[in-house]
């Protein structure tokens, strides 16, 4: 979503999908060899470049899979995810970042930015620059180079600078110009992306140029602060001098800096500098170690991970691209002629899935579980939707890693989080007595002090209305106090997932419990809401309408917070419904969508208003909860307008080009979107159903992580790349004829082969009532 600011709960569907997983959990690793449809190298179709202008915020620089590590360059324009294609100016060089983060950027933390200072006389190192408005140079356009493990760019000023990394540990390489007159220099920046920092200290070593110290900074997102430490060694020249510097003067005395926020939070720039002379070929490298335990730890991981910085370049950007080799090695394709463009979205789609979240194991300084320990889930309430759901499938093993480490961080901080990034969720000092009860059962009875970072609001209200009330009185806890209408609908789907589960437990009463409170969404059904546009009647009539406590109905147009009207955050324009218009969550009742169906008149009424929704402007295909609305004409037994649906959007708002995404990646989100899209499957968070819609390649196959089993979609009978015959006709697994335009996730855990024929016209395959996706609580 643009702006990352809190929503409701929704970690239940996540969790609830993951869940499933912890028992299939085994040491099976794959040994196979990624490949694109002529068996040539998979890295090449990946292009870290898509989405790096016009809002997709993704991180563009070197990484391997879930690391730490993520050198690129920042930027002073567009910089959520450190660098963007955007023109603007270069403000370093940095090695912790998130992928697609809306509203502040996110790390950036301690920037490397080399430069070559004029030739003075009495200035001596003052002739340099040292604030970030006046060191930062253009980049030259054209020498951006970005691929999995390394990337590129030259500035203006004539300096080159090359990056890549291991797990915890940056390598960069800058070369200088020739004939600059001063001797290089490079400064370290105790300034973040978005100006965090609250105090820190850094000290640089007089005869080996080594630069150590640590910061405070704020996460982006969530509340509290976090520790970083750092440990830079350059090697390739011989030291001058070095020094401090403040604002934009330094010196060499002292060795050693310590800022704090002054009064009134007063924001200094400051940081540590070193000059070089005797570069060989002009070149110099700086391995920075990173660590939120210790300097120590920072300096231990550079030094075990990088030993030989000045040959490990090479060695490192192997093992990097290897690693991603690997990552991939569970999915091929035979795209039968589908462009590169399109096989380029789905690899780099795939690839920027495995970005975030990030790998903290033995970095989290609040407690050590001997588990692995994930972090940067940013957001969840984004991600569960098709982010986790695709690595459900591609890594099952990592997926499942994951889910543990979100237990474990109930476990350790009394709740799930929302969103958690750099060890920040909510502060909560009450966890100790809560700790016994069920991580997802709390999450549904008792409201946390501070909502807006976990757990649910308005819980008093729910329990004894059945819906979230318009200006509800809820003195149990402090959250944003508006979405009365889309937290009814999220609850109530929370609540669906919860009666899933205690069903697969066997516990008859809670299931029978949440089952009933999933049915609350039809409390805030205004059957005879009408809406317009410019005083126009859409023709529509029953719409979700925010309800006041005592009964009566309030009323928000149903058009507002879409692209037609304004747009609505937390902190901008608070509303109804989070980021989206009623319009967009009237299709949010994922567990009842017949009954949704037969409010809204049938069928036909039913398709009539996805259409509408999807043509008339409503729609944003730049934020995730419009995705399933893509799919939703499967549930009137119309599965071929779902994938008609689908082509208006892939590949026109998702290509292979740096403004290629429609809007902030969310972890990836866009990306599983596409490769989603492309697989012709879309998974329903939180239930065991993918709907299946037309590929966009001939065949699929995806070896699970955990069974070693490889499932397949195959489109037999002749391929169509043109797209022309995008309508499915029938459709077997292993062999057998399957009518339902649904499936299950046995298809990837048992390996099963689908076979799929294609034609132009729309055909009775997947229509009939019972070849719908389920979708209805029995005896409700
Ligand atoms: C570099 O690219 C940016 C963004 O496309 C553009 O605004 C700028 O004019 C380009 N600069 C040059 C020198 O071409
Ligand atoms: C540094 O800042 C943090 C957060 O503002 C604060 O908790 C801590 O006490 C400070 N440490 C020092 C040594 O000033
Ligand atoms: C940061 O480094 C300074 C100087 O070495 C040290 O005094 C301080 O304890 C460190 N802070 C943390 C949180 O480790
Ligand atoms: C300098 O460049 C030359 C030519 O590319 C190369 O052979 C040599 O190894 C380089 N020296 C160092 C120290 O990197
Ligand atoms: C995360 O890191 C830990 C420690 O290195 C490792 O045991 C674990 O397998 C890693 N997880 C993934 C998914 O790579
Ligand atoms: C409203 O309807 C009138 C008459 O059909 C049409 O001319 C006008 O363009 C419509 N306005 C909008 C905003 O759709
Ligand atoms: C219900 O409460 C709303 C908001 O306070 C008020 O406008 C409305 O008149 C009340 N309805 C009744 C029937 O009292
Ligand atoms: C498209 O489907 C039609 C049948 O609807 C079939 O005759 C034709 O061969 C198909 N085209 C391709 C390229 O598969």
């Amino acid at each position: 979503m643009p702006n990352s600011t809190p929503h409701s709960a929704f970690r239940l569907p996540l969790l609830l999908l993951l869940l499933s997983l912890l028992s299939l959990l085994a040491n099976i690793s794959t040994a196979l060899a990624a490949h694109a449809d002529d068996g040539d190298d998979i890295l090449r179709l990946i292009n870290p470049l898509i989405g790096s202008t016009n809002g997709g915020n993704v991180f563009a620089g070197a990484t391997r899979p879930y690391a730490l590590a993520k050198p690129v360059a920042n930027v002073d324009g567009q910089n959520t995810g450190g660098f963007a294609t955007d023109g603007s100016k270069v403000t370093g060089f940095s090695a912790v970042h998130d992928l697609g983060t809306g509203g502040n950027p996110s790390l950036g933390n301690f920037p490397l930015f080399p430069q070559v200072c004029p030739q003075s006389g009495d200035d001596g190192v003052n002739s340099c620059q040292f604030r970030i408005g006046d060191r930062a140079p253009h980049y030259v356009n054209d020498s951006v180079v970005a691929e999995p493990g390394r990337f590129a760019v030259e500035l203006v000023s004539g300096v080159k600078a090359q990056m890549t990394s291991s797990e915890h540990a940056a390598l960069y390489r800058f070369e200088f110009p020739t004939g600059g007159g001063g001797d290089p220099l490079v400064l370290l920046d105790l300034t973040d992306l978005w100006q965090s920092r609250q105090n820190a200290s850094v000290s640089v070593d007089a005869f080996t140029g080594q630069l150590k110290g640590n910061g405070t900074f704020l996460p982006s997102f969530g509340a509290g602060s976090y520790v970083m430490h750092f440990c830079v060694d350059f090697h390739g020249g011989d030291v001058r001098d070095n020094g401090v510097w403040v604002n934009n003067r330094a010196g060499t005395e002292p060795k050693s800096l310590y800022v704090t926020r002054g009064f009134n939070l007063f924001f200094v720039e400051a940081g540590d500098w070193v000059r070089f002379q005797n570069l060989a070929n002009n070149t110099l490298t700086a391995r920075m170690g990173l660590s939120f335990i210790s300097t120590e730890q920072a300096c231990n991981h550079a030094a075990t991970e990088i030993p030989k910085p000045l040959t490990d370049f090479d060695r490192l950007v192997s093992e990097t691209q290897d690693a991603w080799r690997q990552k991939l090695s569970p999915i091929s394709i035979k795209a039968g002629g589908a462009s590169e463009d399109l096989q380029s979205s789905f690899w780099s789609g795939i690839y920027r899935g495995m970005i975030s979240p990030q790998n903290y194991t033995g970095e989290n300084p609040h407690w050590d579980s001997g588990i692995p320990y994930f972090d940067s889930y940013y957001c969840i309430w984004d991600a569960f939707r098709v982010q986790h759901p695709l690595l459900t499938i591609l890594d099952p093993v990592a997926q499942s890693q994951m889910v543990n480490s979100l237990l474990d961080i109930y476990k350790h901080e009394g709740w799930l989080p929302d969103c958690h990034m750099s060890m920040c969720s909510g502060l909560d000092t009450g966890w100790l007595e809560r700790r016994r009860r069920a991580a997802i059962i709390q999450d549904a009875e008792v409201e946390p002090l501070e909502w807006s970072y976990q757990g649910r609001g308005g819980l008093q209200s729910w329990k004894s209305l059945d819906y979230i009330p318009y200006l509800d009185f809820d003195p149990l806890g402090f959250g944003t106090n508006s979405r009365s209408v889309s937290r009814t609908l999220e609850y109530a789907y929370n609540d669906y997932c919860l009666a899933t589960l205690a069903q697969g437990l066997g516990k008859a009463d809670v299931y029978d419990k949440y089952i009933q409170r999933s049915t609350n969404w039809r409390n805030i059904w205004k059957e005879d809401q009408t809406s317009a546009i410019q005083g126009n009647d859409t023709g529509f009539k029953g719409f979700f309408q925010p309800k006041y406590m005592n009964g009566t109905w309030g009323y928000q147009d149903p058009i507002a917070c879409s692209a037609l009207a304004d747009f609505c955050s937390l902190t901008t324009n608070p509303s109804e419904t989070f980021e989206a218009s009623i319009w967009q969550y009237q299709f949010l009742v994922p567990q009842q969508i017949s009954t949704l169906i037969s409010l809204m008149g049938g069928d036909e009424e039913f398709i009539s208003r996805l259409d509408f929704f999807h043509t008339s402007g409503l729609a944003d295909i730049s934020n995730e909860p419009v995705f399933s609305t893509v799919y939703l004409y499967h549930y009137a037994g119309r599965p071929a307008l779902s994938t008609k649906r689908l082509h208006t959007y892939i590949p026109s708002r998702f290509r292979n080009t740096n403004d290629g995404l429609p809007g902030n990646d969310d972890s990836g989100s866009m990306g599983a979107f596409v490769v989603f899209g492309i697989m012709g499957l879309f998974p329903i968070a939180g239930q065991n159903v993918y709907l299946i819609s037309a590929p966009f390649f001939e065949e699929l196959r995806v070896t699970h992580g955990v069974t070693g089993k490889t499932a397949t979609v195959r489109v037999v009978g002749g391929f169509d790349p043109a797209y022309a015959n995008v309508s499915i006709q029938s459709v077997t697994v292993n062999g057998e004829p399957w009518t339902r335009n649904w499936i299950t996730h046995e298809l990837f855990t048992e390996g099963w082969t689908m076979e799929i024929t294609l034609g132009a016209e729309e055909s009775a395959w997947g229509t009939r009532p019972e070849d719908r996706p389920p979708s209805r609580i029995s005896g409700s």
